[in-house]
């Protein structure tokens, strides 16, 4: 980011709602603990995955892509009582701080950590019927999920994709940026422009959150 669209995002998480304490804290702990943790979905993006979560009031959401749990309980805000966040994560070395952040939030017990390689889970319960799909784990295999997510989708559910504007990278994919991770979203932005079945909407924030919503 350049320093003023850091300075706008400090403006935007200024004038949006707070993040609660058990956030902050994921968050401090998470920059502590650590590598990366710019890979959490942060205030401005979690505050928008809460009021989606608040207006659908979903009985189930996956989650997938855990890191250190932000996005699921985020999107735990909205469920309804007896809704819950299955949450999907491959690395077993995150498991400790998951545990905890989600035993500090209010949501203990609706939120549900998988600790397991999340194409192949997913394959193994396409039954599901998920309200809403966060979509936040390997880019390069975006387009795999795809097909399954639309499978088990219902009228009026939602897929929310993070990262599909890659940087910027995905407007030279035919060009400079030939590596797999670019190459996947943009096909994995263009599978989802073309189905018929959705509303779709690239939301150019931070780097990029595709929604998209079942039509009846
Ligand atoms: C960008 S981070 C997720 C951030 C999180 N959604 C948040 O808001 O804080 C991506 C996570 O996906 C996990 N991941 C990558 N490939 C995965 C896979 N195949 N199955 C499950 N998790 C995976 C990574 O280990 C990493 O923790």
């Amino acid at each position: 980011m350049n320093p003023q669209e850091e300075a706008l995002l400090d403006y935007c998480e200024r004038h949006s709602t707070a993040e609660h304490e058990w956030l902050q804290m994921c968050v401090r702990k998470t920059h502590l603990k650590h590598l990366n943790p710019r890979m959490l979905s942060g205030h401005v993006q979690g505050r928008l995955l809460s009021l989606f979560s608040g207006l659908m009031k979903p009985n189930l959401v996956l989650d997938i892509g855990t890191f250190t749990g932000y996005s699921a309980m985020c999107l735990a805000e909205g469920l309804a009582p007896q809704g819950k966040v299955i949450t999907l994560e491959e690395d077993v070395e995150l498991e400790r701080s998951i545990r905890e952040h989600i035993a500090a939030s209010p949501f203990a017990d609706q939120i549900e950590p998988v600790f397991e390689d999340a194409l192949l889970w997913l394959g193994n319960h396409a039954q599901l019927q998920p309200d809403i799909i966060y979509l936040d784990a390997d880019k390069s295999r975006y387009p795999q999920y795809l097909p399954l997510l639309l499978s088990m989708m219902r009228p009026n559910s939602m897929l929310i994709a993070d990262n599909t504007l890659w940087s910027g990278k995905v407007l030279d994919a035919g060009t400079t940026h030939k590596d797999t991770d670019t190459q996947a979203i943009d096909q994995f932005n263009k599978m989802l422009a073309a189905q018929e079945q959705l509303e779709v909407f690239l939301l150019p924030l931070r780097d990029g959150l595709s929604i998209a919503r079942k039509k009846n």
